[in-house]
């Protein structure tokens, strides 16, 4: 059975006998090779279902981390600011180990998901009239003064507990793909990857991957050179202005080969419709952001064909039911509860 990440994988993270054994059984999630969508790209393309964790969200891996060092450390509350992802696994995961949390949201910018599932586990839920950077930049404050343990991805057990996704990479391929196509936020998690795949290619020679990372347009604030101070986009998962792993960031697609490019939302809201149309796989508006990426660059020829490509879905398109409906073209067919109409409107549709 698995154990989930810190039990698994304790020969790579800094676990001590002091940390305790916290888990949901996050981890261990499912590498799609995605058929239809690398026939019509010309190249291998896979997708690591983030979607499939505890919570929804990759944001598990850092988060079941962080929280059993902040117990470790001696924290009975952690806190952190959040687009919604972050809140649902650092609440989840702090009332799993029984100590409390505090998130600060951005009011309004949270997908109905998210907010609905820190609700449930028990969150302390702070909304404030200001986007997600200035979320951060207060928690960090406070933290540093309050009994409070910051569980944000400057935390650094967050990037080492997110790194495992890298692994399980390579032990699904057997070596690291050409290209690993990744959302860009906050930046934590490019990051993250990249030590992951480093550390696995040290200890076991397995190949690294050109590091492709892809901001949404109205957030592009790597891709820019800029802090954004109104950061827009409909991917409100990574609607961030100034994303706190920048050097971290640059310094993964410097060191792999790769680049970090922004796509618009038009863009995102068409692989949006892609992944699901196609392959059945539903996720978040800012998970579509990383399969955008990948159409972008193959049509540019940044990718090229035949390429062995890994794109990561971070979060499950469950999340953010209100985006799907407002895409969505499809008519719902309102029928009398009658056999005989129900069965003329199907064998018309045939
Ligand atoms: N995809 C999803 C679904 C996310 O929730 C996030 C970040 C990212 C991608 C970007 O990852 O920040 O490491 O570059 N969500 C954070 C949150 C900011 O608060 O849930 P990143």
């Amino acid at each position: 059975m698995w154990k989930g990440l810190i039990e698994e994988y304790k020969q790579y993270l800094p676990v001590t006998e002091n940390t305790p054994a916290l888990t949901l059984n996050e981890g261990n999630t499912p590498l799609v090779h995605l058929v239809n969508l690398s026939k019509k790209l010309g190249i291998e393309l896979y997708g690591k279902v983030e979607g499939a964790n505890p919570t929804g969200s990759f944001k598990d891996r850092g988060m079941v981390f962080a929280v059993a060092k902040a117990i470790e450390d001696g924290a009975k509350c952690v806190i952190c600011a959040s687009t919604g992802n972050t809140s649902a696994a650092a609440a989840a995961y702090a009332t799993r180990a029984g100590i409390s949390s505090i998130v600060v949201i951005p009011k309004g910018k949270v997908a109905l998901g998210k907010l609905a599932q820190a609700c449930m586990y028990g969150a302390k839920i702070i909304e404030i009239d200001g986007n997600f950077d200035d979320a951060l930049n207060i928690v960090r404050r406070v933290s540093e003064t309050t009994p409070v343990a910051l569980v944000n991805s400057v935390n650094p057990y967050r990037l080492e507990g997110q790194k495992t996704a890298a692994f399980e990479i390579v032990d699904s391929l057997g070596a690291a793909p050409d290209y690993l196509c990744i959302p860009v936020g906050n930046a934590g998690n490019i990051s993250a990857y990249w030590k992951g795949f480093k550390e696995y290619n040290e200890a076991k020679q397995t190949g690294l991957p050109k590091m492709f990372g892809f901001e949404a347009e109205g957030a592009a604030a790597i891709v820019q050179g800029a802090p954004i101070a109104n950061p827009e986009t409909v991917a409100t998962a990574i609607r961030i202005g100034n994303p706190a792993s920048w050097s971290l960031a640059e310094a993964a697609r410097d060191e792999s080969g790769g680049i970090i490019d922004a796509v618009t939302d038009e863009e995102i809201l068409a692989a949006y419709q892609l992944i699901a149309g196609t392959e059945g796989i539903f996720v978040e508006p800012g998970s579509a952001a990383s399969l955008a990426g990948v159409i972008k660059s193959v049509e540019s020829g940044k990718i090229p064909q035949g390429s062995k490509v890994v794109t990561v879905f971070t979060g499950n398109g469950l999340k953010d039911p209100d985006t799907a409906m407002n895409v969505s073209t499809v008519d719902l067919v309102s029928l009398k509860n009658d056999e005989d109409e129900i069965r003329t409107y199907i064998e018309g549709t045939l």
